[in-house]
């Protein structure tokens, strides 16, 4: 049976790959994005749909698809606030949540980050933490949820702090041997692949998976 999904976060580093890999795959036969702006691109598998993140239920039709995946994020930076950074990786992703499993969505796949934990004292991790604690709570037959590292890959914008990160990454990774493996960086484009053949697989419940199974499941 072809295949629907539905993408949050489109054009962003892991989910423009994982845009790619869906509309070249044949068990796919539309692939629906939610968009601020509508991207550059056109093919014949692609519905674009510019919304109003803040009012997504306007949209609720688009969530009734096999597959929802969501790669949404910012940083503190980029957003201005802890507030408004918890806004686009709390609650957006909560109310898309919320729409697949009222929707009947068949999966829905996140991408949270390698750490996360609800009762951190990081704030980072401890948002990140707290969505998947909101989301594993909903009606949602098959949840899979990523945790990356440091994610690697052609990013546009300017994170200086990430590119040291990944600068001293990539030549010194390989120092991160047995249970410390993990926290290796990991291609945007390996994070893509494992939501794409995590979908394929179909498996019901919920599903947690660390950077380094992850880097098995894309490679
Ligand atoms: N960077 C890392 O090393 C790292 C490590 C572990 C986990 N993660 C997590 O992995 C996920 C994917 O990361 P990424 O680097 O691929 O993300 P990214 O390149 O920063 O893309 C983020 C996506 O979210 C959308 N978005 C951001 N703010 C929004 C807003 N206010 N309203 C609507 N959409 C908004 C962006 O849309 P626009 O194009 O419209 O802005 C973009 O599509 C994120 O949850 C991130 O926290 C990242």
């Amino acid at each position: 049976m072809p295949r629907t999904a539905l993408i949050l976060g489109a054009t962003g580093l892991v989910g423009g790959e994982l845009l790619a890999l869906l509309l070249a795959d044949p068990e796919y036969r539309q692939v629906t994005v939610l968009v601020r702006r509508n991207l550059p691109q056109a093919h014949p598998k692609l519905v674009q749909r510019v919304v109003d993140f803040k009012d997504l239920g306007k949209a609720a039709d688009a969530f009734s698809v096999d597959d929802v995946f969501c790669c949404l994020g910012t940083t503190i930076k980029k957003a201005g606030s802890q507030e408004a950074f918890r806004v686009v990786d709390y609650a957006y992703p909560l109310e898309s949540a919320k729409l697949a499993a009222r929707q009947g969505a068949g999966q829905y796949l996140i991408i949270t980050a390698l750490g996360a934990n609800a009762r951190s004292s990081v704030f980072y991790n401890r948002v990140k933490g707290e969505v998947e604690e909101a989301i594993s709570k909903l009606p949602i037959k098959s949840l899979h949820i990523f945790r990356p590292s440091l994610l690697l890959g052609n990013r546009q914008e300017s994170r200086p702090g990430e590119k040291i990160a990944i600068a001293v990454m990539k030549p010194l990774g390989f120092l991160l041997a047995g249970p410390l493996k993990k926290y290796r960086g990991i291609e945007a484009r390996t994070v893509a692949q494992a939501m794409l053949r995590t979908a394929k697989r179909n498996l019901p419940g919920r599903h947690a998976y660390d950077s380094d199974v992850i880097r098995e499941f894309g490679s």
